[in-house]
């Protein structure tokens, strides 16, 4: 199903929302205590960031998805810091009022050092309100420290796709008490460390119950069920540019439709020598 309206008015009547300031890690924890869903998104881009934030989106990811919905790569191991640190900065430039989460890409947190150096690359060179990090029991040492540093981070708990080989593939987690159990316990034990959010990536609504009642902090949920305090999507997945998406991912829109009308003109245009005209043409001065 493709949402193209709300309460029966096209989308392209539904009023657009302008933001009522900087959105800070308070602002999330009050619209939790309001139980007023958080919504959010990925983004990796300035002029989309610029769009979202005068729709009235309070969050956006600069997610590591970004090697695979943006450069075509087979998973999100290929995202590098340097590369995360650039979108970043472009997303902060577009949305200087969202909560901006930066992702901490694959092996930049594999140390106490490495996660404390590279948190802070994504604070204070790319403007991030706090980084998001793909966590398991193993690494409370690591969320502490960073929080210690002053990083705020969102822990992300459940299905982990920097390590889909070792979860067996892109398998939803949690299918199991024990396997419940273990989010859990993983979910208290990220707050006590310090994580200021969670986020949980597909797992059935019964676990998020589970860990929103466990809990203090706001937890976000990606195919997560509705228990969740706020919902996050890949951007690419609900404007339809991505062919194959997980069951969870509801679209929004069809973007490829007008990109690839967009681009069919312009070749007949051309093609037909209807582009270019007199009025896009330079002039020179008869000296
Ligand atoms: O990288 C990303 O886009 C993510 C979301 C799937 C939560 O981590």
């Amino acid at each position: 199903m493709t949402v193209t309206s709300v309460n029966n008015k096209p989308a392209a009547e539904i009023p657009v929302k302008h933001s009522a300031g900087k959105t800070t890690l308070n602002t999330l924890k009050i619209m939790r205590q309001s139980q007023r869903p958080i919504a959010m998104l990925t983004c990796y881009d300035f002029p989309t960031a610029k769009i979202l934030a005068t729709c009235g989106v309070p969050v956006l990811l600069v997610g590591d998805s970004a090697a695979t919905t943006v450069l075509g790569e087979s998973s999100t191991i290929h995202a590098t810091m340097d590369f995360m640190v650039l979108l970043t900065r472009a997303v902060r430039r577009g949305a200087p009022e969202v909560f901006l989460m930066g992702d901490m890409p694959f092996g930049s947190y594999a140390t106490v050092e490495s996660a404390v150096g590279n948190g802070k690359r994504f604070l204070a060179e790319a403007g991030a309100d706090c980084v998001k990090l793909e966590c398991d029991l193993r690494h409370e040492s690591i969320v502490r420290a960073m929080t210690m540093a002053g990083i705020p981070v969102c822990a992300h708990l459940g299905l982990l796709p920097q390590r889909a080989v070792q979860q067996g593939g892109y398998r939803y987690q949690g299918r199991t008490e024990q396997e419940a159990d273990r989010l859990v316990r993983e979910a208290v034990a990220m707050e006590q460390a310090g994580a200021e959010l969670l986020l949980l990536e597909a797992v059935p609504d019964r676990v998020s119950q589970r860990i929103v009642e466990a809990v203090d902090c706001p937890v976000l949920g990606c195919g997560a069920g509705p228990s969740c305090h706020g919902h996050v999507l890949v951007l690419h997945d609900m404007l339809g540019y991505t062919e194959k998406v997980p069951r969870f991912v509801e679209r929004f829109g069809t973007v490829t439709a007008a990109v690839a009308e967009a681009a069919s003109a312009y070749v007949q245009a051309v093609e037909t020598r209807a582009y270019p005209q007199v009025r896009h043409q330079y002039g020179v001065k008869e000296s």
